[in-house]
């Protein structure tokens, strides 16, 4: 079965959550007439969602059945995480993401820039709803960390980090908008093992980074200069393992151990949850981690 069966199958568990965060999504994009059908495609048809996905599951997992406010908090997280997106695009200079050409592209940087302005108040409006307060705290110190750690990769362009270095890096772009998912969704519920749940979620979203990281340099699409991070300078795992930039081969073995160790404490995780189809997807979604 390909990656995409394999995801898709997984998500069908969860069916009716991803069709009311896709309406909640698609209630946010009429920003502006020329915006919208880029923005339809960009924020529900070609995303996969993965956050809202991982947090619905672990929600469910656990026993807890989403309500109106747990659609606010994902969908809060999805528009971040696309808002990001954005600014990314123009940092990256790049021309296409998920299929389509990049709004800086097919605009502008300032279209880009503003949309996503736009995108991230929408979200602290849907973050303002949840009546919160420590909810919408950890969502404003994750998007702090996620500038400082664009902040660090731009300034370290060209030098090869240490691996503690890249763990930290990862954790604030990417790992810290998964532990706002999960946790934030446990945090609602009510429910107990928030520690869990936030290491599971911090664990998730290092692998998942960790991954992509990986597919950048393995993967079989035909990058673009701009989007090739060992071109740009971007020097992940891979590279931290071989210690240079040439002879890949021992660094990519390692990055996989790497990511597999994750996989493997995350399953530990997951083990004290109460079998269920929820559990049976989510700990499915953690061995495709190591598709890569
Ligand atoms: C993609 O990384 C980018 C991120 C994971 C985070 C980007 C964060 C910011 C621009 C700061 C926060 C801004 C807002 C508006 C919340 P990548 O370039 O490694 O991956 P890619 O290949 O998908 O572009
Ligand atoms: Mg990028």
């Amino acid at each position: 079965m390909s990656f995409g069966a394999k995801y898709k199958k997984i998500t069908e568990t969860i069916k009716d959550d991803l069709t009311r965060l896709e309406e909640e999504l698609k209630s946010e994009i009429n920003i502006y007439p020329a915006l919208t059908e880029v923005l339809s495609g960009f924020l529900t048809t070609k995303s996969k969602h993965i956050r809202a996905v991982t947090a619905f599951l672990y929600l469910r997992a656990s026993g807890f059945e989403p309500d109106e406010r747990q659609y606010n908090l994902q969908t809060a997280v999805e528009i971040i995480h696309n808002a990001s997106l954005l600014h990314d695009d123009v940092i990256d200079e790049c021309d296409t993401r998920r299929g389509q050409t990049t709004i800086n592209k097919g605009f502008n940087n300032k279209i880009a820039i503003l949309t996503g302005d736009y995108l991230l108040a929408s979200a602290l409006d849907r973050l303002n709803r949840l009546e919160t307060p420590e909810i919408t705290a950890l969502c404003t110190k994750t998007v702090r960390e996620m500038c400082r750690g664009e902040f660090f990769q731009y300034f370290n362009l060209g030098k090869i980090p240490t691996l503690e270095q890249y763990l930290k890096k990862t954790e604030q772009k990417t790992a810290g908008l998964f532990r706002v998912a999960i946790e934030g969704a446990m945090k609602l519920a009510g429910g107990q093992n928030i520690k869990t749940a936030s290491e599971f979620a911090l664990n998730f979203g290092t692998a998942f980074q960790i991954r992509d990281d990986l597919l950048n340099i393995t993967g079989p699409t035909q990058l673009k200069p701009s989007q090739n991070d060992l071109l740009c300078g971007i020097y992940n795992a891979p590279v931290i393992f071989s210690g240079n930039t040439e002879n890949l081969a021992e660094g990519i073995e390692k990055t996989k151990d790497l990511l597999n160790n994750y996989v493997i404490k995350m399953l530990r995780l997951t083990d004290r949850l109460t079998d269920s189809k929820y559990k049976t997807a989510l700990r499915e979604l953690l061995e495709l981690l190591n598709d890569a």
